[in-house]
């Protein structure tokens, strides 16, 4: 497909787009990720503005935004809701209809997918979700970017999240696997599964990728992973709840004999950072050589670029 075929499009979840978008997003990823290596620099957002909104913190997101979006010669400004009248003197809808007035494109990251939506609603520009209480939609195309690059050409690649399953990050990776013919195995405690609305309809998309999506409390799944991959027991928002989900999900914590029931010598550790060594992840594991969390770290940017670049660059 014409990557120019994603011209204006909004990213609020990869349940909106089609395999083929996917590919083309990754295949442009790869070659801006090429282009910074070779230190060649473009001015494909020139003259292009994204408000880039944050309800909660960000590191990785935020940076990649605003390191992605100027070196293509466009200005991201960021706005926190510490700052702005939204939520306390203004609406959301006022606020995005303002912003449709100045800016080319919104970043937003926060609780709701609905404030996401009514972004994109009343603002008429696009929106591209930073992460909300339901989906991390562009920290999965940088996970996929990061997996591939591990196994480049390798057909039926096994990924298993152990940890949250009711997560934006483990429902994003959920989505993109069943699209893009992943074989995605959640190993999460019983009542921690992802929705069942959610699993079904990832379940249907898979059928005709040929992805297979497991869902299950078992470790001894984790065998024949390609990429394990983990996040924080309690999400943004969620910290009251930490006490609760570290008893649940200290039998899932991914640490060395984890990963070496995979049985695979060359499996990889994935995480979408920040990380809390000793809780979800072990120190020995996310700084050991199964490690590739810099890297996928560093592909936020280089996938960040392509979608911002598709929507409203100059390509
Ligand atoms: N992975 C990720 O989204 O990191 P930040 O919360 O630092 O943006
Ligand atoms: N699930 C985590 C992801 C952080 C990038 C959270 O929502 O806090």
């Amino acid at each position: 497909m014409d990557i120019r075929a994603l011209k204006g499009r909004s990213l609020l979840t990869w349940l909106d787009f089609e395999a083929d978008e996917i590919r083309a997003l990754l295949d442009l990823s790869k070659q801006v990720k090429e282009e910074a290596r070779r230190g060649e620099r473009k001015q494909r957002l020139l003259g292009r503005t994204v408000a880039l909104l944050f309800e909660k913190s960000s590191t990785r997101t935020r940076c990649a935004f605003e390191t992605a979006i100027a070196e293509e010669g466009g200005h991201g400004v960021f706005i926190s809701f510490a700052d702005t009248h939204l939520g306390k003197k203004e609406t959301i809808e006022d606020t995005a209809r303002v912003f449709g007035r100045m800016f080319s494109a919104i970043e937003f990251r926060g609780f709701k997918q609905s404030m996401a939506e009514d972004l994109a609603k009343y603002s008429g520009i696009p929106v591209f979700n930073g992460l909300t209480d339901d989906y991390h939609p562009t920290q999965a195309l940088a996970d996929v970017q990061t997996l591939e690059e591990n196994f480049p050409g390798r057909k039926g690649l096994k990924l298993c999240f152990c940890g949250d399953g009711r997560n934006n990050v483990a429902r994003s990776l959920m989505i993109i696997s069943a699209k893009l013919g992943i074989n995605f195995t959640v190993i999460t405690p019983s009542g921690l599964k992802p929705d069942n609305v959610l699993t079904e309809k990832c379940g249907k998309i898979a059928k005709v990728s040929g992805a297979k999506i497991e869902i299950t409390d078992k470790l001894d799944a984790v065998e024949g992973a390609d990429a394990v991959y983990t996040d924080v027991w309690a999400s943004m928002g969620e910290e009251a709840k930490k006490e609760e989900r570290a008893s649940l999900l200290k039998p899932y914590q991914v640490n060395r004999v984890l990963m070496d029931r995979t049985g695979r010598k060359d499996a990889i550790f994935l995480h979408c950072l920040p990380a809390i060594r000793g809780e979800e992840v072990t120190a020995d594991v996310i700084d050991g050589a199964w490690s590739r969390v810099w890297d996928e770290a560093e592909n936020r940017k280089h996938t960040i670029k392509a979608i911002v670049l598709a929507s409203i660059g100059d390509i």
